[in-house]
């Protein structure tokens, strides 16, 4: 059982409360799609639905929320369980168009910067070192947004958000050069490349000031900036007109274009270049009527991407909500293909507004994450950010904390997403993706086909239900025509015991531990399986228990975790600090606000996990001024 802290923030069980219930352009008012926790789940109907566990009463902050749900029922009838999986060397139609391996990114908020990436340009947190390393081992680079604000507050630097209420209210802040200095230095550790968001309240004149900035500081690192934030609720908020239309958010960005020309702020002429639009919610607008109003036409040489955001408000575990959810868009898809340009999901989550306890930090979001973003990715889009909001939501990747510090942090579900996501496209940026579908085969066991230069490689094969019994196991039985199988492949697991379990998955066996277990390095040893195949009916067979992910490398060359990059560990101040320095007493951290974290390593051991020795050396001596400067912190804290 673990030990929670006793803050007097108490979080109820409907948490959502908005401003305002506008009408979506379907009619249906807000509320229909902010549902509470409960109505969530007995909403679901024909879907896999969730119930509250009897017990714990918790009152602290959401981010760390120990009630679990019971998991759901068994799919009745039963389902397809022995999968046929029938691949070709060549010529398979339709595969995705080619995908990076840093698909997946992070979508911070501004009010949590500091908390996530670093307190300030010479203070970097090392667990979002370690978290980013990961990934870029795998996938070459990560792509992270900073300036998300929820309910299109985004870029809005002079809102006023007195009386906004609701989970994800945050406080007003402005960029500041400083925070450009320390996105920069994480990109000189960690290949790190950014988007950012230009101010779209006031449009005569512009605040232009982050596009200079911006493109002076982050150079290269600069990947994109969104040219407006959910423009089709402007109108909403009362900051637009109603009459508001595609047409003259067009009129708005060629003003940009104008006024910034004018001004010289874009002295490389880069910035320009990078812009992302239209950004809508998909709320009163849709995608087509941007595209119909000349948009990418117009400003086809501005726009470095387009993109869309959605939250999901059902997470269900069935693969059919995906393809409902994505079905929209594929017309959009195709749309950015004609005209050349990456299409992105900028912000989606398990649920608006903050999530819902116990689905989306339970080991339901890593699976549910993982399918929805390889359906993104056969869907042909070209990236997608997941959301991470401060303390009050369950989402987060890596919730922050004020003792993040010293008390290492919670790796959230959809980290594990993401991280399995880097490793099944890797760093090639060939890699193709098709959802496999099969005759007979349910929404409980998606199967993606994963391919490089058109020959499959890996076989992504998922299963959402939740029976120990074992009856449910997946057996995939997988063939390929046109080559000689394999006597043998490689397996990884992303593994749980249930659905509802919170913390703990493992990754080929390693784990990043529960609630502030983490310094943002896999822990444990890491466990590759080897299935034999059966040479006489040429086939592999591989099990998924019941949950469960298995990610199947049809060659040795298949493998991508080290490709990325070199694999390279920031070990936390403490660890180096406190055996040299005593800086930080164990039995200080063992006692401070009511936590009892002394048996984790952070308090005052050197042993690193098992899986940290590969330690990038290089790093850790540019790193020294940072740690200097946690031990500051630390030491003032306590
Ligand atoms: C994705 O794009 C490819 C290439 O254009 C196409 O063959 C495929 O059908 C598309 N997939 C979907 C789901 O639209
Ligand atoms: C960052 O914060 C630390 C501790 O408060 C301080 O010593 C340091 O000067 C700050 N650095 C910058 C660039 O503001
Ligand atoms: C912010 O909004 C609140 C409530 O609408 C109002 O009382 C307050 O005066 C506003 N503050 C500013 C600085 O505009
Ligand atoms: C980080 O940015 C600051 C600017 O505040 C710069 O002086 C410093 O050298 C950078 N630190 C590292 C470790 O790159
Ligand atoms: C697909 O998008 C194009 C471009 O916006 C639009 O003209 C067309 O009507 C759309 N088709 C459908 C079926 O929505
Ligand atoms: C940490 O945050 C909590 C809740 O916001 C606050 O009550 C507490 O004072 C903070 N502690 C420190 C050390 O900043
Ligand atoms: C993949 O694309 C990125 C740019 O998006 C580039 O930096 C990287 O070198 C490419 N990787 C390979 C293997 O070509």
């Amino acid at each position: 059982m673990m030990m929670f802290p006793s803050l007097s923030i108490s979080f109820p069980l409907h948490p959502f409360s908005l401003p305002f219930l506008p009408k979506t352009r379907h009619g249906r008012s807000v509320r229909v799609r902010v549902l509470s926790t409960l109505a969530l789940f007995m909403h679901a109907n024909n879907q896999a639905a969730f119930s509250t566990a009897p017990g714990a009463k918790y009152t602290g902050v959401a981010a760390y929320n120990p009630t679990s749900l019971l998991p759901p029922p068994l799919p009745s009838p039963t389902v397809l369980t022995t999968i046929p999986i029938n691949l070709q060397n060549s010529g398979t139609p339709n595969l995705s168009i080619k995908q990076k391996g840093s698909f997946i990114g992070f979508s911070i908020e501004m009010s949590v910067t500091n908390q996530v990436l670093g307190k300030n340009s010479t203070l970097i947190q090392v667990p979002f070192l370690n978290l980013m390393a990961n990934i870029q081992q795998r996938a070459g680079s990560v792509m992270v947004r900073v300036g998300a604000t929820p309910r299109s507050l985004q870029s809005w630097s002079t809102t006023n958000l007195t009386g906004v209420t609701g989970t994800t209210q945050t406080p007003p802040l402005e960029f500041s050069r400083d925070l450009l200095y320390m996105m920069r230095n994480i990109s000189s550790f960690v290949n790190v490349h950014w988007f950012l968001g230009i101010p779209w309240f006031v449009t005569q004149p512009f605040d232009t000031k982050i596009i200079t900035a911006s493109q002076e500081i982050l150079g290269d690192y600069l990947l994109g900036l969104q040219a407006g934030n959910e423009p089709d609720m402007y109108h909403i908020h009362g900051h637009r007109n109603d009459s508001y239309s595609p047409f003259d958010y067009g009129g708005e960005f060629s003003d940009l274009l104008t006024q910034v020309s004018a001004t010289n702020a874009d002295p490389s002429g880069k910035a320009m270049k990078l812009l992302i639009g239209p950004n809508i919610a998909d709320f009163s607008w849709t995608p087509e009527q941007v595209w119909d109003s000349g948009f990418v036409d117009k400003f086809h040489d501005n726009l470095a991407f387009l993109a869309t955001r959605k939250q999901s408000s059902h997470t269900t575990l069935t693969h059919d909500a995906h393809i409902k959810l994505l079905a929209p868009y594929l017309n959009s898809t195709t749309y950015a293909q004609k005209v050349d340009k990456p299409f992105l999901m900028f912000e989606t989550n398990t649920g608006s507004c903050g999530g819902f306890l116990g689905i989306s930090d339970s080991f339901t979001a890593a699976l549910w994450g993982l399918d929805y973003a390889l359906e993104m990715a056969h869907s042909n889009f070209s990236g997608a950010m997941f959301h991470l909001g401060g303390q009050n939501v369950f989402y987060n990747a890596t919730p922050p904390t004020n003792q993040s510090t010293f008390h290492q942090w919670t790796v959230g579900a959809l980290y594990y997403s993401a991280l399995v996501m880097a490793e099944v496209i890797g760093p090639s940026n060939n890699t193709q993706v098709i959802n496999y579908g099969v005759g007979g085969l349910s929404s409980y066991t998606p199967i993606y086909n994963i391919y490089e230069n058109g020959t499959p490689v890996r076989v992504a094969i998922f299963n959402y239900i939740d029976d120990p019994s074992g009856t449910n196991t997946v057996h995939a039985v997988i063939s390929l025509s046109g080559a000689t199988m394999p006597s043998s492949v490689k397996v990884k697991y992303l593994a749980a015991t249930t659905v509802v379990q919170k913390g703990g998955y493992t990754w080929a066996g390693q784990t990043f531990g529960k609630n502030f277990e983490s310094d943002g390095r896999p822990m444990g040893q890491e466990d590759i399986k080897t299935v034999n195949c059966d040479t006489t009916a040429k086939t592999c067979t591989v099990d998924v228990t019941a949950p469960g992910f298995a990610l199947v490398f049809l060659n040795d060359d298949a493998f991508t975790e080290d490709k990325g990059a070199p694999p390279m560990t920031f070990p936390t101040t403490a660890h180096t600090r406190t055996h040299n320095t005593a800086t930080v007493e164990p039995s200080v951290l063992a006692t401070s606000n009511g936590f009892r974290k002394s048996i984790h390593e952070l308090a005052g051991t050197s042993k690193p996990p098992s899986a940290a020795p590969r330690t990038a050396k290089s790093s850790l001596v540019a790193l020294s001024v940072v740690f200097g400067a946690v031990v500051v912190i630390l030491g003032r804290v306590m």
